[in-house]
C-alpha cells in the first residue's frame, strides 16, 4: 500500500471504529437508527475499498510497472470486478439507509422534512446513482464518463461527511 491508501485507510477506520461506539449507545426503541448505523459504517468500508482499488487501476492505467497488483489480486479483472462488486455493495446499502430513513421518520412523526438530514440523504443517493450509472458509461468512445465517475465520487465523500454528521444529530432526539 502507497502513502495515500494508508492515510485513507487509517481515516475510515478510525470513522467505523466511531460508528461502533455510537452504536453501543443507542437503547433499545434504537433497533432501527442502529441498523442505519451499521449500514453507514459499512458504507464507508465499501467506500474506502473503492477508493483503494479505484486508485490502483488508475495506477495500472496511467504508468508501467504496476505488477505488485498481480501476485495477490489476479491481475487487472480481479481489481476491476472487486471494485465492482464493492460499487454494487455501496449502492444497496445507501438505498437501504434512504428506505430506513423515510420509514422511520414516517411512522414516528407522519411527515418528512424535519431536518437538513432529509436533503443531505437525497443528495448522497443522487450522487450514488450518478457514480455507478457514470462507471456503466466508461469506455474507450465515451471520454466523459471516467472523469465524471471520479469527480462524482469525490464530491460523495463530503456528502458522506455531511449525511453523518446530520444523521448523528437527529438520533440525538431518540436518546433517551
Ligand atoms: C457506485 C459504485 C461504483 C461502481 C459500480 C464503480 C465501477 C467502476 C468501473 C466499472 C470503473 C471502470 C474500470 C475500468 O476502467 O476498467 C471504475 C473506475 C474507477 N472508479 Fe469506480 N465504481 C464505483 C464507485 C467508486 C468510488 C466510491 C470510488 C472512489 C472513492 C471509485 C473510484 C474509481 C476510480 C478512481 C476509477 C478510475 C480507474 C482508472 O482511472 O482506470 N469508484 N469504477
Ligand atoms: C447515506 C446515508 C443516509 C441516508 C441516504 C439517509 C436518509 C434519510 C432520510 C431521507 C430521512 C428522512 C428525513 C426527513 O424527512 O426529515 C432520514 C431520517 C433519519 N435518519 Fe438517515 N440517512 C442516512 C444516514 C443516517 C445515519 C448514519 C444515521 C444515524 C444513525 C441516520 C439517522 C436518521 C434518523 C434518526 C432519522 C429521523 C430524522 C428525524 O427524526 O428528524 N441516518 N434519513
Amino acid at each position: 500500500m502507497g502513502h495515500w491508501e494508508l492515510v485513507i485507510f487509517l481515516v475510515s477506520l478510525v470513522a467505523l471504529i466511531s460508528f461502533t461506539i455510537i452504536l453501543m449507545n443507542l437503547p433499545s426503541f434504537l433497533w432501527l437508527w442502529k441498523i442505519a448505523a451499521w449500514s453507514m459504517g459499512l458504507s464507508l468500508l465499501a467506500y474506502l475499498m473503492l477508493a483503494i482499488t479505484g486508485v490502483w487501476m488508475f495506477r495500472a492505467r496511467t504508468s508501467q510497472q504496476f505488477s505488485f497488483i498481480t501476485p495477490f489480486m489476479g491481475g487487472n479483472k480481479g481489481v476491476r470486478s472487486l471494485h465492482y462488486t464493492m460499487g454494487i455493495s455501496m449502492v444497496s446499502l445507501v438505498l437501504l439507509l434512504l428506505a430506513i430513513g423515510i420509514v422511520g421518520t414516517l411512522g414516528h412523526f407522519g411527515s418528512l422534512g424535519h431536518s437538513s438530514h432529509l436533503i443531505a440523504g437525497l443528495i448522497v443517493v443522487a450522487l450514488v446513482l450518478l457514480s455507478a450509472f457514470s462507471a456503466t458509461q466508461i469506455s474507450a468512445r465515451r471520454s466523459w464518463a471516467r472523469p465524471l465517475h471520479i469527480g462524482v465520487n469525490i464530491i460523495l465523500f463530503v456528502g458522506f461527511a455531511w449525511v453523518s454528521l446530520t444523521g448523528w444529530i437527529v438520533v440525538q432526539k431518540y436518546l433517551p
